[in-house]
């Protein structure tokens, strides 16, 4: 998260700016201490918050697009005209501030009113809606309910302890130890009780009657509805290591499982990653930040190859062990017996901790046991509804048509889940949104972040601009003369441009 700088930046727009002055989309200034900023759109004018309210990413190196700007941290997109958050990952709006023109000058002197978000409402008002799933998709899903005015009723279950959570922080920040943990949750407890959403945590739901229309839990009570959305997610893979039981060998997916890491960590020396991929990369490197020696184990040749390419996979792990991070490739591990994991090259490593980070597989037993059709996720429209009409899914469980790559895919993304739960959500409302965004996710390692638009699993050929080992790239996946999906370093703008592109295109 970046800090507000100390001192407010640009003109004082109190004083007003010449016109001739702002000559391109955007002018960061200040009103008092507030950094402001003057986005051109068009004729118009108007004056936001300079600052991302997800991870307070600088606005002023965004996009804008229409009557919105784009965020160019993780592509949140808001509305100029209302500050609305209209696009995941943000959700809390913008203030937006009054603009005065006179003469050639522009003046910006205080805030308005904020104004309401774009209400579509209810074309089709359902009573009684339930979400099953506490993360990503099922927030989302239910802060945009209330968002559209809907005043029917909100069961949100989850089997979590704790409300929902910035997940992805998991194996980065707050694991690292440099976030607190009060930037967790992704609204405060008392959100879901000001906003009528009754989330019942430590809540297993068992089964899905859909003729009844009823959820049933554990405990054998039922939960009517009128609307079902299914945002079970995914669960990490266990390996079937001996050893893998015992308490100091963890998998990350909840904030209890991060704890627990973190639990581990306080006196280990040693750690053990299992899995060169996303996560296990993300967690070496947080550990790596608490001074902990870090084996990554990985049976592929380069780490994130399958997705990122070879001279991507090269550069993280020069990236990994220019931070002291050791990497046994083409390896696993056979047996964890006790503080001893054993290698099936025949090498030993000490292992204080070991995260196993080797893959999740979607929750699909849920929909499978109510006979929703299922294609290695469950099958979904363009409205994100399944087979059982009533009933959508949303998130890590989802394969959705998706308009750009032609196919039926399934991602893991946070961004991705977060959008399908506000889809779905206007789609239960009866609004009909076909759900065309163009798939975003987001990795960090250290200081560099890697951004990926589009959807590519298959390429023929992988066009390089830039510097990869220079930390400032673009590549290009592309079939033919097609692009499919974009990586890139420190090209923020370029990232969101060709998202753009993918999107018209689609
Ligand atoms: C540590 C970590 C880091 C990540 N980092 C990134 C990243 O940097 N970028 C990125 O794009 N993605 C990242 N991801 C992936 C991202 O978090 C997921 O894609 C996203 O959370 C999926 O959202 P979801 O709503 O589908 O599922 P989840 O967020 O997993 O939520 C599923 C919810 O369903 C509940 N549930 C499941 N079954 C039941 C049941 N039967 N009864 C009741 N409740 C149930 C679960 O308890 C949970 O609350 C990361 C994931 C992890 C674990
Ligand atoms: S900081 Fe703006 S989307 Fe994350």
């Amino acid at each position: 998260m970046a800090d507000q700088p100390a001192k407010p930046s640009g003109p004082d727009l109190t004083q007003g700016v010449a016109l001739s002055d702002f000559a391109g989309a955007t002018l960061l200034g200040h009103v008092g201490d507030e950094d402001v900023l003057l986005v051109r759109s068009g004729a118009e004018i108007f004056a936001i918050d300079a600052y991302c309210s997800h991870y307070h990413g600088p606005l002023a190196e965004g996009l804008v697009d229409g009557e919105s700007i784009r965020c160019p941290w993780h592509h949140a997109c808001f509305d100029l005209r209302t500050g609305e958050a209209a696009r995941a990952p943000a959700f809390n709006a913008l203030a937006v501030w009054q603009v005065e023109r006179k003469g050639d000058r522009i003046f910006v002197r205080q805030r308005r009113e904020q104004p309401k978000p774009r209400v579509k409402g209810a074309v089709q008002a359902p009573g009684k809606i339930v979400i099953v799933g506490g993360g990503a998709a099922g927030f989302a899903a239910a802060e945009m309910l209330r968002r559209q005015e809907f005043s029917g009723s909100i069961v949100m279950l989850s089997h979590e302890n704790a409300p929902p959570v910035d997940r992805p922080n998991l194996s980065k920040d707050y694991l690292a130890g440099s976030a607190p943990e009060d930037w967790l949750p992704l609204r405060p407890d008392s959100f879901y009780a000001e906003a009528a959403i009754d989330l019942r945590l430590r809540t297993e739901v068992t089964s899905i009657d859909t003729r009844a229309r009823n959820v049933i839990l554990a405990d054998g009570k039922t939960i009517p509805y009128d609307r079902l959305l299914l945002a079970t997610g995914a669960e990490p893979v266990q390996l079937p290591i001996p050893g893998a039981d015992q308490p100091h060998v963890h998998m990350l997916r909840s904030l209890d499982d991060c704890r627990a890491i973190i639990a581990s960590a306080d006196g280990a020396r040693h750690a053990v990653v299992i899995g060169a991929s996303f996560i296990g990369l993300e967690v070496a490197a947080s550990l790596r930040a608490r001074n902990i020696e870090a084996h990554v184990v990985g049976l592929e040749q380069r780490p994130m190859e399958r997705v990122l390419g070879p001279e991507m996979g090269d550069f993280v792990r020069a990236l990994h062990e220019e931070h002291g991070v050791i990497f046994h490739l083409g390896d696993t591990v056979t047996a964890i017996d006790g503080k001893r994991a054993s290698l099936k090259s025949g090498g030993v490593l000490e292992a204080d901790l070991v995260v196993v980070g080797a893959g999740v597989r979607p929750r699909l037993a849920l929909a499978e046991k109510a006979g929703l059709a299922i294609d290695r996720g469950v099958t979904v429209d363009a409205y994100l509804e399944t087979s059982v009409p009533g009933i959508y899914a949303a998130g890590d469980i989802a394969r959705w048509p998706d308009p750009h790559s032609g196919q039926n895919i399934r991602v893991e993304h946070w961004v991705v889940a977060e959008r399908q739960g506000q889809t779905a959500a206007r789609n239960m409302l009866g609004q009909r949104a076909v759900f065309d965004a163009v798939p975003f996710f987001w990795s960090q390692h250290y200081d560099v972040p890697i951004n990926y638009v589009g959807h590519a699993e298959n390429w023929d050929e992988i066009a390089v601009d830039g510097d990869i080992s220079g930390r400032d790239c673009m590549l290009r996946y592309k079939s033919g003369e097609r692009v499919l999906a974009v990586a890139s370093i420190y090209r923020d703008r370029e990232s969101l441009q060709a998202e753009v592109v993918m999107e018209r295109a689609g």
